[in-house]
Formats: C-alpha cells, structure tokens, sequence
C-alpha cells in the first residue's frame, strides 16, 4: 500500500470519515437497548421486606400531586413478572438492558445494617436471567428513591449521605458485580436536584437554589467517592464501567445572530447539564465557570455572606474530576433559548439564577402526552456534537434514554412514537459520521411505567401495558415502534418504510 493512500485511510478512522464514508448502518460497536427504573415498574411496594422510599411516602401521603391520583404500589409488576420483561427484550433482540436497583428493596432502612435477602434474590435472578438471555445489564444504582429513612435526615441535602450510598455502592459491587459489566452511579441528578428541591417531584421540598445546589453538590462527591471506591477495590476483578446518567434538552439560540441569545443557550446547558457534566468531564473539572460567577454574584446581590454554590476542596475536585469510563446522556428535546433579563430576586429561585426564557417553535410536533416534549431531532445530533466539542472527542458517550411521551390510550399502532424513533436515530447515525463516539442507545422505556407526577397519564413504553384492566393485569403487549426497533436492531439500518409483519413478530 502506498504510503499516501495509507495515511488517508488512518485520517478517516481516526478523525472522522469523509462523505464518501459515511456509514448508512450502525457500525459492529454499537449497542441497542431499553431502560426503566425500579420504582416505576416493579410494584410490590411493601412486599417481603422492602422498605419505604420518598415515593412510596408521597403518593401515599400526597395523592393530589399526582395527576391521576395513582402510585407506583403495583406500577408493571416487575417485581413478580420479570420473566416476561426478559421474554420481551429477547423479542426485540436488545443487547443490554437498563434497569435500577430500589434502595430500600435491598436495604430497608437505606443503612446496611438492614439487608433484605429478599431484594437480593430478587436483583440476582433478574441478572441471572438477563445473561442466560444472552442480554448485557445495566444498572443503575440509583435511580431517584430515596430511603425514607435518610430522607428524614436531609437526604441528599445531608453530607452524610455521601457516606450512606458509598457503603450502598460498594455492597451493590460485592452482590452483583461479578456479573455486572456495566454501572450508572446515579440518574439524572439535574432533574432530581432541581425538581425536588422546586417542590415539583419528591421529596417535594422548597428550597430552591439553596437545597438543590447542595443536593447537587452531594451527588458528585457520593459520584466521585463510588467511582474512587470500584477502582480501588474492584475494577481489577470486576473489570466494569462506571458512569453518571445526565440528562439534558438541546438549547437553541432563539436568534442565532443575536450574541444575548447565544450566550442564553449556552448558559442554560452550562446550569443544567454543565453542573454535573463538567465537574466530571472536563479537563478542567469543576462547576462551569459561568455558573460560579453567576450564582457567585446573584448572592452576594441578595445579601449571602457566601455563594450559594458550595465549594470542593482540591481533594475533592481531583477526586471527582475524571471519574467516569463512559458519559451517560438522557435526551428528549429542544427548547429555544434567550435571556429574561430578571431583575435579581429577593429570594433564591434556580429560575433566577439561570434566567432564560425557553420555548418552543410553533412549528414544532409536540409529544401527545403530558410532558409536551416538541420533536426535534437534529437537537440531539446538535448536542452530542457540543458534547464532544465541549468535553472531549475522546469520551465514550452512551445515549441512555431517549423516548416518546404518548397519551393515557393511545393505540398500538404508535406512528408518532415510531416516527420519533426513526428520527431520532437517523441523527444519531449522522452524529456518528460527524465523528462523535456514541456507542449506545437507549429507548425510554421498555414498557407503559408509572410516570412520576404524571402517573399512568404519560406513556413512553415500546410495550404497552393497560392500567385501566378492572382485573388488574399487566400484560405486555408490543406497540408497532416495538417491531420497528426490533427491525433496526436485526437489520442495523433505519427503514422509514418497513411495515412490521406483526404475525411474524409474534413468532419471532
Ligand atoms: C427521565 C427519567 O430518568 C425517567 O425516570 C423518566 O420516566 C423519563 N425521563 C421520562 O420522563
């Protein structure tokens, strides 16, 4: 081989590939697969030891906050039918599947002096029967319930929570991680940290701005502190990967001419995903730089004797910094961008410190049910392109959620869901040929599941299940996006065209 011609090939591999290159299937690397999380499908809230979780407290104690008045006490009943999940991934051919592990279902108190052998068994015959599947788990240590029992201590506002799901972490590694290939520390924190803490999801508190930056704070050392404690302790033997699961909307520069909106859009990615994202990922590490200076200076305006954005010590930003194998990345939409120029508020409020205004273009679909997600899907390669232009072309990003929100009963034939898909995916690929390192995707969610505040009113399940049956049973049955997805995953290409043999399908 000429020496030229070699040195072009190696540009293309290793750069990115030139438009004659460009891949029109997903290439070998790539992993396809579906997420869910324990609280919003396995039910069996009080079954066999479990104990209670700031979900369980709320809609139970709380009802009205949630849309339909339901709760997660019976959600998908993974807890009894985790055979047929297994069954169903293995329809659609998934190569890992993504699901978390319930605190309180392992450890009842949320302290480990409290182990429930039943949560064990229950977390070991799942795994077990994934990898006799042939199906990679990833699982995610903990997905937003918090034990009822730290909460009354602060929960992820108290320091010691960072102790509390270290010792978690490492029993999660000693139980499971002979078999457990792949770890998400914690789910996204932004949406947990800022909701919470805006009285909007559990634990339903008001204390905006102040608790939730600590809350945050908290997330990355607790981060920080399991990732330190798998390389010292387990990597060797385990040999897995670890990452954080963020999530973040793509922002778009209302006028892309007018500087004011773009430096809005970056602002808002840098307070919503830069806040954990950087303080990991980037060279730098820490909190974004426009982020410290604005939350610096929004309080000492309004009278703080310090920031309301705590500080690391320098142990703690090398700690942190640089802890991760994989970037995890939950999308779902775009929103335009540009400055509210607020006045500074007399009171704390992350929607002041921030101080955008978001919205959608009126020509935009939005989802049918009720998070009014707009379908943009160039926002996703737009965002893994300054992900990668951000942090580094070398982080290994996997796309960890990405789903449509359709309505309470919506039919089987999910046209808009499978449009979203086909997409969303498209733009994936593209991103790939951009030359961005995304080697996994992850459709929200394998099945209808307990939606949080929305309740059952929100539907994002491939699967669908009805919540309405007066008998109460909770069959699977796929949606057309479910055949469609099986048929990227078989074919490795997106057909726009392919209509789904449902026949076959069923025998597959
Ligand atoms: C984010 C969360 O991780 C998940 O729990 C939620 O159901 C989906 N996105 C959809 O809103």
């Amino acid at each position: 081989m000429h020496h030229a011609q070699h040195a072009l090939i190696y540009t293309c591999i290793f750069s990115c590939l030139s438009s004659a290159q460009r891949l029109t299937r997903f290439p070998p690397y790539f992993n396809f697969g579906a997420a869910t999380s324990a609280y919003q499908i396995e039910g069996a809230w009080n079954v066999s030891g479990k104990g209670v979780s700031i979900w369980d407290t709320a809609v139970h104690d709380t009802p009205q906050r949630i849309a339909d008045g339901s709760s997660g006490d019976d959600a998908a009943q993974s807890y009894y039918r985790w055979e047929e999940d297994i069954a169903i991934i293995r329809q659609m051919r998934l190569n890992f599947y993504r699901f978390s592990l319930s605190w309180t279902r392992l450890f009842p108190q949320g302290t480990l002096n409290s182990l429930n052998p039943d949560g064990v068994r229950y977390y070991d015959q799942l795994i077990n029967g994934l990898l006799a599947a042939g199906i990679e788990p990833m699982v995610t240590i903990f997905h937003w319930d918090v034990p009822q029992r730290l909460q009354d201590m602060g929960g992820w506002t108290n320091d010691l929570i960072v102790d509390y799901y270290t010792e978690y972490a490492n029993r999660v590694f000693q139980l499971f991680g002979d078999r457990v290939r792949l770890w998400v520390t914690i789910n996204e924190p932004g949406q947990y940290c800022q909701f919470g803490y805006d009285n909007l999801n559990a634990p339903f508190i008001n204390s905006s701005a102040l608790g939730t930056y600590q809350c945050g704070h908290n997330v990355l050392r607790a981060h920080g502190r399991a990732y330190r404690l798998y390389d010292n302790y387990y990597r060797s033997s385990q040999n897995g990967r670890l990452g954080i699961v963020c999530d973040t909307t793509w922002y778009e520069p209302s006028d892309n001419s007018s500087q004011f909106d773009r430096e809005a859009a970056d602002r808002a990615l840098q307070f919503l995903f830069g806040w954990f994202i950087n303080p990991i990922y980037s060279p730098e590490g820490d909190y974004p730089a426009a982020m410290r200076a604005r939350v610096d200076y929004v309080s000492q305006q309004q009278g703080f004797p310090e920031s309301r954005l705590p500080s690391f010590t320098p142990e703690e930003l090398l700690m942190i910094r640089g802890a991760y194998d994989f970037m995890g990345v939950n999308h779902y939409s775009t929103f335009l961008a540009r400055p509210d120029n607020q006045a500074i508020a007399r009171f704390p409020s992350l929607n002041n410190d921030v101080d955008i205004q978001q919205f959608v273009d009126p020509s935009w679909e939005l989802t049918e049910g009720q998070t009014y997600f707009a379908v943009v899907p160039w926002g996703i390669r737009r965002l893994l392109n300054w992900i990668a232009d951000t942090y580094g072309r070398d982080i290994e990003i996997f796309i960890t959620e990405n789903g449509y929100d359709g309505f309470r009963n919506e039919s089987l034939q999910d046209s808009r869901r499978v449009n979203y898909l086909n997409s969303y995916l498209r733009e994936v690929l593209n991103a790939i040929n951009d030359g961005v390192r995304v080697t996994a995707y992850t459709f929200w969610a394998l099945m209808d599941n307990f939606e949080w505040v929305n309740g059952y009113n929100s539907r994002f399940g491939l699967y669908r299940i009805d919540y309405d049956d007066p008998t109460g049973n909770r069959t699977r049955i796929p949606k057309r996006s479910a055949m469609v997805y099986q048929n990227i995953i078989v074919t490795r290409q997106i057909n726009e065209s392919f209509v789904p043999d449902e026949f076959a399908f069923d025998s597959a």
